[in-house]
């Protein structure tokens, strides 16, 4: 459960994670989003990082669609939750070896 020192978020060890000032900035940008389809999120979030770094093109095999709608769907869940960031480690831990 985390708990707060000086603003700060902290994980039962102690890490930093986000304070609140930041949390709600991050939801609010989020929420302007809330009325774009996945699709055109995806579209601006793999076109700039495909045109930064295009070597990991071959990387993505899912069609952009699918892959559009996963990821938004992952960060809907991330930035509803990111005030409790704990109870979500494993869902997170599992998406980051997805990314291997
Ligand atoms: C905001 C950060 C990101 C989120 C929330 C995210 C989320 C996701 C999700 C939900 C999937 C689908 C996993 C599955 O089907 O099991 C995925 C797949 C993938 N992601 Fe990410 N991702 C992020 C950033 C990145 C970045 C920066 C890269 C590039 C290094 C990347 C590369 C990939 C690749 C290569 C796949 C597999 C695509 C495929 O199977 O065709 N992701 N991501």
């Amino acid at each position: 459960m985390a708990n707060s020192v000086r603003g700060y978020n902290h994980t039962k060890e102690q890490k930093l994670i986000m304070t609140n000032t930041e949390i709600s900035l991050v939801q609010n940008s989020w929420k302007k989003l809330r009325g774009i389809q996945p699709q055109v999120i995806g579209d601006v979030f793999y076109s700039k990082l495909l045109l930064e770094a295009p070597y990991l093109k071959p990387l993505f095999k899912t069609n952009r669609p699918e892959q559009s709608t996963k990821l938004v769907a992952m960060l809907n869940i991330i930035v509803a939750r990111l005030q409790h960031l704990d109870t979500l480690k494993n869902d997170i831990r599992q998406l980051a070896l997805r990314h291997q």
